[in-house]
């Protein structure tokens, strides 16, 4: 089956319609497939009648089925770990302490949450800090337009794909094993409800400043900036004040919203709803920056240049003769792309094996390095991640992010020296950074908040170095 390039504008915009969901060029061959597929069972060869039956009111069932076939459900449990260390040690105590002190529930909401992993995930989180809690008590909600996901939700047994970044000790405690499946045990699906739910047209499944905590991690990356918007006006809507909003990766407020706060906790960050009672109070607590009427227009710069530059530097030469860019070989980009969109959809193995081979193809790549090091991160391997990131840094050493990663991946193999003088670093390039880098790294922080919470967490580093130097002697 082909169809020609107006055929699938039609189909693509049809999708968006009902979904938010934007097939540009780059995933027009996915459409396709998953077209070609849905058309082939409900048996209409022609795309004019299947476009007809998607747009009528009686091709609900058609556009459920398209749904499910285009959505990428890639998710598992315990994904994205200094958010779960943040909500195991910040988040989830602060929030059950205020909802057990009002003497009401705590309300959760998993926004696409796709297969079922993160709500489950935070239910295990919850079990944790409070091993009695009943339903009653604790409500999460995962909600996601795809049936076919719901529908593996609510059987909540799962392969060892889907657990890999989950503990040992969180396999034995919240899953029994039924031979090559891990099953989610009751105790924690009783706390989890699920419901098929469109983010872009659906009302919010929650009254007004009724939400706690709401995760929609990985899910507008494909959504235009006007339906992001539209979407976290409700989310701000139902949250309530002080409620927490964890987004994905690759998703930001900036441009978006300016009625959250950016808020550090440890090695994450993480969205707070302007609570007006603490709005004095802001400890660790980054503004969101106020964009107004005339929006910074921010470019991606490419900087092969400085790469060539810096091994000359090294050998101690005076004067640096700036090589003319070599083209990088075509492979390297495309593996790059690819590890770009394995780390933004949280496939970090993927992730490695295409950076790794971008930083074959072409060792001096940068963000080769910096995309091995994030996903390594993820995957708990901080050891590996550490010398990539290092890599990274020698290669550019204005490289921020890529200082902040490395800083926290040696406070938690309890390098506290090492990290401190990365957190340092880390501060003193935010600083440095000319005002596009600092988009393009870190769009929507205020530079110089965000340098002061890398002072801030360099102290901390610096005191707890101090005392193992004092419990050395
Ligand atoms: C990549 S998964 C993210 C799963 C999980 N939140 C995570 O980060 O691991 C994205 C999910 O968003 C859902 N989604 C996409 N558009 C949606 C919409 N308009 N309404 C509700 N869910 C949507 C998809 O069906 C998919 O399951």
């Amino acid at each position: 089956m082909t169809f020609s390039d107006i055929e699938l504008a039609a189909l693509a915009e049809v999708l968006e319609e009902f979904t938010g969901l934007v097939h540009d060029e780059t995933r027009r061959d996915s459409l396709a497939f998953a077209a070609a597929q849905c058309m082939a069972s409900a048996d209409i060869p022609r795309v004019s009648a299947y476009l007809e039956l998607l747009r009528s009111p009686e091709g609900a069932e058609e556009r459920q089925r398209l749904i499910d076939a285009v959505t990428i459900q890639e998710t598992h449990f315990f994904r994205n770990p200094p958010q779960i260390r943040a909500l195991r040690t910040h988040v989830l105590p602060e929030l059950l302490r205020a909802a057990r002190s009002a003497d009401r529930p705590l309300q959760v909401w998993s926004a696409g949450c796709s297969t079922g992993e993160e709500p489950y995930t935070v239910a295990m989180l919850v079990r944790e800090l409070l091993p009695n809690a009943t339903p009653d008590q604790v409500r999460i909600l995962g909600t996601d337009i795809a049936r076919s996901a719901l529908e593996a939700a609510r059987e909540a047994r799962y392969g060892l794909r889907a657990v890999q970044m989950a503990e040992p000790v969180d396999l034995a405690r919240w899953f029994r094993r039924d031979g090559e499946w891990f099953v989610v045990r009751d105790e924690i699906r009783e706390l989890v409800e699920f419901r098929l739910h469109n983010l872009v047209s659906d009302d919010p499944p929650f009254d007004r400043d009724g939400v706690d905590l709401l995760l929609c991690r990985n899910v507008t990356i494909y959504f235009r900036r006007e339906t992001t918007k539209a979407l976290v006006r409700r989310f701000h809507e139902v949250l309530r004040d002080g409620g927490y909003l964890f987004l994905g990766h690759a998703e930001t407020l900036w441009r978006i919203n300016d009625e959250f706060n950016l808020v550090s906790l440890g090695d994450a960050f993480v969205y707070r709803k302007v609570d007006g009672r603490s709005a004095g109070e802001r400890r660790h607590v980054l503004a969101q920056r106020r964009i107004g009427a005339d929006p910074v227009v921010v470019e991606r710069r490419k900087r092969p240049e400085r790469r060539q530059a810096r091994p000359e530097r090294r050998h101690g030469r005076s004067s640096i003769s700036v090589a003319a860019p070599r083209p990088r070989p075509a492979s390297a980009d495309a593996h790059l792309a690819e590890a770009r969109a394995a780390l933004a959809t949280g496939r970090y193995g993927d992730a490695v094996r295409a950076a790794t081979a971008a930083a074959r193809v072409e060792p001096l790549l940068v963000d080769a390095h910096v995309i091995t090091g994030e996903a390594l991160v993820n995957l708990g391997r901080d050891d590996e991640a550490i010398s990539e990131l290092r890599q990274a840094v020698y290669l550019d050493p204005d490289h921020a992010p890529a200082h902040l990663l490395l800083a926290g991946a040696l406070a938690r193999i309890g390098d506290a020296v090492a990290a401190g003088q990365a957190y340092r670093a880390a501060a003193a390039t935010v600083r440095r950074l000319p005002p596009e880098r600092v988009s393009e790294f870190f769009a929507g922080r205020d530079p110089e908040e965000l340098a002061a919470v890398c002072v801030s967490l360099a102290q901390q580093a610096e005191r707890t170095a101090a005392r193992q130097r004092r419990s050395a002697r």
